[in-house]
């Protein structure tokens, strides 16, 4: 008997320890997990990535109660495309986001599409049924694969966190397999919504308006213009404050031809956009191989410039690209202008103001030779941002090269050309990657100076030259890590200015 006693004794304290030892092994995995999450190999340190799973286009960016929501395409359920669903990430200050559960949910065959969300104070829409609700709208478009596509609402009385599709659904259809990306925007002098919305194939932006965000009227369209080489997706149309002339704006309209984004600027009356700028040049967001399917915030504060967000990535090769297990990341959200060149209406961009808070460590250099190519170490690990100035009356080739070469940007004062080449020095031997690695800009220059803002952030950068009049994105996944920036220039000219900045982790900060 107490033998028996005695081994249920023995068995009871086996099974406690195990229990104890498995307990310590999950709370040590979280910790590690913990700490290892954002840090996996190319994972964007400042740019919003989500834990994990696939994520393309920014979707709904609404400003509202404190909060900029960020909703974008997401696969739940892996890191390739498919199922799209809403994912949602919220921030206070633009910088630092916190991922949400999914918002707007794949429902039988219908795939949730990009689109965008409205704050409908007035209760236009009847949703709201209590005194003090709020609506918040999502316009989206609904995908039936090899179908149809067509426009419909949800709506949110919790700030976002749960959605309601409407019963009425949907919303816009005109019966046809392409036609998508509603972008929806209150339209102040005639107290209506207006809706940009493409035709990917015909290369048309259409315009349709709305009292109650149910019923939709055609009122103009624009295209095929500029960029015609690719299918049209996620179009935009906003108020863009001029630069330097307080209280004057244009209205810029912008999308993707695919794989990349263009722009164009003018006047819009409430019904349609006349493009002012040439026809026959083509003005790009950004410039660089990773920059689509931006869009800017609804409901912004009165004072704001508009501020857009794009996906960093390329449809030619995002599916493939070296990465898990998240696939796809977010630009910085970019604070918008417009101001005149002598060669028409020019955005110009930098990244939102709050962004700087991440900076730390600085150290400067000036008038620095570069006959022998020299080289910054401080930049090898990690994230980092950089301002160097040139001087451009010296008809000079200047060369940055970053991670090491993988990624080389050539001034050439001569041809007033920025150009980005990826080049050597890449993990990801993807042939269309390799194949997409040469782009240049033409800049206006009107003094003697030249400053490039260079964000680097462990697989993607972000540069911005010029006071932000060119721009360009660019993924890069060095195979050799920790390569120095360098710089060089053909005849040997001094660099009057670098800045240098650590960058700070959006993610677990202290
Ligand atoms: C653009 C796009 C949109 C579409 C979405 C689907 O990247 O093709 O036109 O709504 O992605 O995920």
């Amino acid at each position: 008997m107490t033998l028996i006693k005695h081994s249920i004794l023995i068995v009871r304290s086996k099974i406690f320890s195990f229990i104890i030892l498995f307990t310590i092994c999950l709370v040590i995995c979280s910790i590690i997990n913990a700490q290892g999450i954002y840090k996996e190999k190319y994972r964007p340190s400042v740019h919003y990535t989500p834990a994990q799973h696939w994520i393309n286009d920014p979707n709904g960016l609404v400003y509202f109660a404190g909060e900029y929501h960020l909703f974008y395409q997401y696969n739940p359920f892996a890191n390739v495309w498919g199922h799209m669903t809403w994912g949602h990430a919220v921030s206070q200050d633009l910088v630092h986001w916190k991922e949400l559960p999914p918002a707007i949910s794949e429902e039988g065959e219908v795939m949730i599409f990009s689109g965008s969300a409205v704050i409908d104070e007035n209760n236009s829409s009847g949703f709201a049924t209590r005194k003090g609700e709020v609506p918040m709208v999502a316009i989206y478009t609904g995908h039936i694969e090899k179908k149809s596509q067509s426009q419909h609402i949800a709506y949110s009385l919790d700030k976002g966190r749960s959605w309601t599709k409407y019963k009425g659904n949907p919303v816009l259809d005109l019966g046809t397999k392409e036609f998508r990306d509603p972008k929806v925007f209150w339209y102040a002098p005639e107290k209506k919504w207006v809706m940009a919305v493409v035709l990917p194939i015909d290369k048309k932006v259409l315009f349709y308006s709305s009292k109650n965000l149910k019923e939709w009227a055609m009122m103009s369209s624009f295209g095929p213009a500029g960029d015609t080489t690719g299918i049209w997706e996620c179009p935009d149309l906003f108020k863009v404050p001029i630069d330097g002339s307080p209280g004057k704006f244009k209205w810029v309209l912008m999308h993707s031809p695919a794989p990349y984004m263009q722009y164009f600027v003018g006047e819009f009356d409430g019904t349609t956009f006349v493009n002012e700028n040439p026809s026959s040049i083509i003005y790009r967001p950004d410039y660089g191989p990773d920059y689509y399917a931006a869009i800017v915030y609804n409901g912004l504060p009165a004072a704001s410039p508009p501020i857009s967000i794009g996906w960093v990535n390329n449809w030619e090769y995002a599916r493939d690209i070296p990465v898990s297990p998240w696939n796809g990341a977010m630009s910085l959200p970019r604070e918008l202008r417009v101001k005149k060149s002598d060669s028409g209406w020019l955005l110009l961009q930098q990244p939102v103001k709050n962004f700087s808070r991440q900076y730390f460590g600085e150290k400067s250099w000036s008038n620095i030779s570069t006959k022998e190519k020299w080289s910054l170490a401080e930049s090898a690990r990690g994230s980092y941002a950089a301002e160097i100035t040139l001087h451009r009356h010296q008809k000079n080739r200047f060369d940055i090269g970053l991670a090491g070469g993988a990624l080389v940007l050539t001034y050439d004062d001569a041809l007033s050309t920025i150009t980005l080449k990826r080049q050597g020095n890449s993990a990801f031997q993807n042939e269309k990657f390799l194949r997409l690695s040469n782009y240049s800009a033409r800049l206006r220059l009107n003094s003697e100076t030249l400053t490039i803002k260079i964000l680097f952030d462990q697989s993607i950068a972000e540069i911005y030259v010029n006071g932000g009049e060119a721009v360009m994105t660019a993924q890069v996944f060095p195979e050799k890590e920790n390569q120095p920036l360098t710089l060089r220039s053909d005849n040997g000219d001094k660099v009057p200015s670098i800045k240098f900045w650590q960058l700070k982790s959006i993610w677990n900060e202290k």
